[in-house]
């Protein structure tokens, strides 16, 4: 019957036109089925006089939606063919109303006749048309970039890079990158938890979180993110601090008020999406940023759609899946920050831009060849600023003062290896001031630092101020009442450290502010707390005291905002994260390097006095950190794992510059073995690391696992490659660069014992400096480059190494694409190996063929212990060649061929050539 139809409509030349009266009738209840909105067919067949009022009004009577849609069907068959026609025409123009029905238009091959054609078909389904204010709005308020310059704009699209997204376990293993923005809502991959419904980006502050936020709204606005939502809600969680303790609302005014209301039927859409929660996708920045007296403990868990309660408990029941359940839910925050694990559907670790993604941005930067070429050039000349500049928002403001230098003086360096993030954020204040003055006085020469801070020091003062009331209280919002009362004028505002938001609160017409980054209220505070000389030495250091209680805090998990019930008087969204920042610029501020530009804007007493008071709480706080020890797994070894906090410390260190608490702190560590895996730690950090190493008296082992330090952390460490027997880079995005770079150092020094490459980014360039390394380094002794690129051309290298290393004990492949030709000549390392105890070709795609040969050099060996070809290609007939094997050597204990091609007679010459072999324990 189908085909028949479609033949139909698809007319043979000369054929009688097709009927659509038929059509309707065969198709009835599938239209029937997946027509909800019957006013839009109405309100066309009524323009167009097809219907009358009377038919309209009987229509109306029907109570439920399938009623009105048997009888409209009805009355247009009982019209004729050109009304029957003009329905099937209204389906297919208003496609957002009747999205379900586009397949079965495609199907039946509907084309409009030429009559038909030009009739008008007015689009009024309230849904629809909110769905598209939705989408028109959300593209005007994504298409720009925060506009910290006020005047200078930039278009989202024209400054956006992609950066590294991994996706993590609930422990932060990496499970692979994520590529596209799609993938974030597919199943496919880095799903940890099927029952939860929130996605949870999170990284460090100016990483770019809020930016890829921006960046999926804007692409939804444009329909070019394709993830099936006809809506998308978006909410600052910071904004959630301006709503009283006892303000309620519905979840309707919540969707509406604060995103995009409706002209029509507000109840209408508002219905709509309560019964399709699935078309909805939220998105909620910052979830670190929420603070609030308000209870949740004190609200029942489930709530109403319909109910008005407090805004926060809608946003926890929205996460939780209580409201709208099955709706879609991105939630970003800080690294850091405690989501509770079962509303987490996977994790998205944001860790910046790579060394090709800060390629990329420069390039979308500097649009102009030459200075693109220059800026490149300063670039590779100075790895730490690179370093800097794989946080996107450092990166971002290092790249806006060196053109506002530029344009002023034509030439200008960027700022030389040596600098800070303290210097980057005095560099961005200058800009924005220097701009003001030049604008407001007409001078020719340009001021120095001194001077320009000098003259605004006041205005500098009062937002110091501001800022640090907000810290104190995790208020990032300000009302226009706190602004003028921190005696901040208008002409400050121009400035343009702070910017207006829309406001949360009832009254709508009173601006709201905020600072243009987290970090930069951070960096105010700091000022102030250093240049106001009523706050004492001691006080300086009270955000330090703040941070170290949050890991006593964490270890009872406390923060856990919504399960556990809250002490009384506690703030249950309490979190200490952005006072690190704060910490950062305070010992930045501190240094010696700036005591010349602040003691013209405090006494130099004072400033001091907070130095030392803040040099010897740092010095206490490494020697704590570092105190204490444990036996490590590796021989003649005794680590200290220490917390992820100390990178912070670290950080706080390296701003500070005193070699003085390097050097103490150094020496008063008593392991040799720093293990800092899982700790957040960037490229940057490891200058910090080197800075602290490099002063310890003996040779030590240094873990950086699962962190991501790449190529540039790789190079910060430069200063200490002779201290380091041991060290362990596994999951940091290294490519060949950085394994270039260790071959270089390590060679010279001759003492690394263990490399520890796992899951980076080598191929077969990376790993013939890993041989060489190998073959000319007589003291090393363990190599894991397992999970990298390898193919067989580096597996060659990597195994002839072996053959020539009469020292080399391990050598870790698992996980690359050696096949066979890599095993044969791994066969003929192990030949004779004199020392060669442990190998790994697990998951290598090795066949039998390759199988056979490393089973037959076995027999010619009396080193190897273990030996792990879990995973390949190995068939039964490699099983005989292995069951020969056993039958002669008699050094091998452990010989892992699961997840092989193995069946049972595999497994019975094996076992029959066991019982001749007394060594083995495991096969
Ligand atoms: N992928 C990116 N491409 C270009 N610029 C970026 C990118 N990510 C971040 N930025 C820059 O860094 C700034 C800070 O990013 P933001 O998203 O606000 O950080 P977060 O929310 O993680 O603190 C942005 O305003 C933008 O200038
Ligand atoms: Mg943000």
């Amino acid at each position: 019957m189908e085909s028949h139809l479609c033949a139909s409509l698809e007319k043979p030349p000369g054929a009688s036109p097709p009927s659509f009266i038929a059509l309707l009738r065969v198709y009835r209840e599938l239209l029937v089925s997946r027509i909800r909105n019957t006013q839009c067919l109405l309100d066309n067949l009524l323009r167009n006089d097809y219907f009358t009022t009377e038919d309209a009004e009987i229509v109306g009577q029907f109570p439920t939606q399938a009623d009105k849609v048997r009888k409209i069907l009805d009355l247009v068959q009982s019209k004729g063919e050109e009304v029957s026609e003009y329905f099937i025409l209204v389906l297919q123009k208003v496609t957002d109303a009747y999205y379900e029905l586009q397949p079965w238009l495609d199907e039946i091959g509907y084309e409009p006749s030429e009559c038909i054609c030009g009739k008008p078909v007015v689009n009024t389904d309230p849904v629809s048309r909110y769905c598209q204010k939705l989408r028109e709005e959300l593209g005007r308020d994504s298409k720009f970039t925060m506009s910290y310059g006020q005047r200078e704009e930039m278009l989202l699209e024209d400054i956006y890079a992609p950066s590294v997204m991994e996706l993590v376990s609930f422990t932060n293993e990496s499970l692979g990158q994520l590529c596209q923005l799609e993938a974030l809502f597919d199943d496919a991959a880095g799903l940890i938890n099927e029952d939860g419904e929130t996605i949870y980006v999170f990284g460090d502050a100016g990483i770019g979180k809020s930016i890829l936020l921006q960046r999926i709204q804007s692409l939804w606005a444009r329909k070019e993110l394709d993830v099936g939502t006809k809506f998308l809600f978006r909410f600052r969680c910071r904004m959630f601090s301006c709503f009283k303790e006892d303000e309620a609302i519905c979840l309707q005014d919540l969707l509406f008020k604060y995103n995009c209301y409706p002209d029509q039927d507000p109840a209408e859409v508002f219905h709509h999406i309560l019964q399709f929660p699935h078309t909805v996708l939220f998105t909620f920045d910052g979830f670190d940023e929420i603070h609030s007296s308000f209870d949740l403990s004190s609200v029942p868990e489930v709530c109403s759609p319909k109910e008005a309660t407090h805004p926060l408990v809608l946003l926890v029941s929205l996460l939780r899946g209580k409201l709208l359940k099955g709706s879609k839910k991105i939630l970003t925050a800080r690294t850091g920050t405690e989501i509770q694990r079962n509303i987490i559907r996977k994790k998205v670790l944001l860790r910046g831009f790579s060394c090709s993604n800060l390629k990329e941005y420069t390039a979308l930067f500097f649009r102009e060849e030459s200075l693109r070429v220059l800026v490149w050039d300063q670039l590779e000349a100075n790895p730490y600023l690179c370093s800097l500049c794989s946080v996107p928002l450092f990166c971002w403001i290092i790249f806006k003062s060196y053109e506002h230098f530029h344009s002023m003086f034509d030439s200008h360096e960027l700022p030389d290896c040596s600098v800070t993030l303290t210097d980057v954020f005095l560099l961005m204040v200058e800009v924005h001031l220097n701009r003001s003055l030049k604008t407001s006085l007409l001078r020719s020469t340009p001021r120095s630092r001194v001077e320009v801070f000098r003259l605004r020091r006041e205005t500098l003062l009062s937002l110091g101020r501001l800022a640090c009331r907000g810290m104190e209280n995790s208020f990032f919002i300000f009302e226009q009442e706190e602004v003028s009362s921190a005696n901040i004028s208008e002409g400050d505002l121009q400035l343009g450290f702070l910017r207006t938001v829309k406001g949360y609160s009832g009254c709508d017409d009173q601006a709201t502010y905020e600072f243009l980054h987290l970090t930069l209220q951070s960096f105010f505070t700091a000022l102030f707390l250093v240049l106001d000389e009523k706050v004492s030495a001691r006080e300086v250091l009270r955000f330090f005291n703040e941070c170290s209680s949050t890991e006593a805090a964490q270890s009872s998990c406390l923060r856990i905002p919504w399960l556990k019930k809250q002490l009384a008087g506690r703030d249950p969204f309490q979190n200490h994260e952005h006072f690190h920042f704060t910490n950062l610029f305070l010992c930045g501020l501190l240094s010696r390097a700036k005591q010349k530009l602040l003691g013209h804007l405090s006494s130099p007493a004072v400033i001091k006095r907070k130095r030392k008071a803040l040099v010897t709480y740092l010095g206490e706080s490494m020697t704590c950190h570092l105190k204490g020890y444990a036996r490590s797994r590796l021989p003649a070894y005794n680590q200290v794992q220490v917390q992820p906090n100390f990178v912070w410390l670290l950080r706080c260190l390296h701003e500070v510059q005193s070699a003085q608490v390097w050097r103490q702190a150094a020496r008063r560590m008593q392991a040799n073995y720093l293990k800092l895996t899982y700790c957040n730690a960037c490229a940057a950090d490891c200058r910090a690391l080197a800075g602290l190493l490099r002063h310890f008296p003996r040779r030590l082992a240094l873990d950086l696992d699962n962190n991501n330090i790449n190529d540039y952390g790789v190079e910060q460490l430069l200063p200490c490659f002779s201290k380091l027997a041991v060290i362990r880079l596994s999951v940091n995005q290294v490519t060949d660069h950085g394994v270039r770079i260790l071959y270089e150092e390590l060679s010279k020094y001759q003492i690394v014992s263990f490399l520890g490459l796992y899951n980076n980014q080598i191929t077969d360039v990376g790993a013939k400096y890993v041989a060489k390394l190998i073959e000319e380094c007589s003291s090393l002794e363990y190599v894991k480059i397992g999970a990298n690129k390898i193919t067989s051309e580096g597996g060659k290298c990597l195994a002839q190494a072996v053959q020539k290393s009469s020292t080399i004990f391990e050598i870790g492949m698992w996980g690359n694409q050696v096949g066979d030709e890599g095993a044969k000549a791994f066969a003929e390392a192990l030949r004779n190996h004199p020392r060669l105890t442990n190998v790994s070709l697990a998951l290598n795609g090795i066949t039998p063929e390759g199988g056979k040969s490393i089973a037959e050099a076995l027999q010619h060996n009396n080193s190897v212990k273990i030996f792990w070809l879990t995973k390949n290609e190995l068939d039964d007939e490699a099983a005989v060649s292995f069951a020969e094997m056993l039958k002669v050597n008699k050094k091998l204990t452990h010989l892992w061929l699961i997840q092989n091609r193995i069946t049972a007679k595999g497994v019975k010459h094996l076992s029959e050539a066991l019982k001749e072999n007394t060594t083995l324990k495991e096969v």
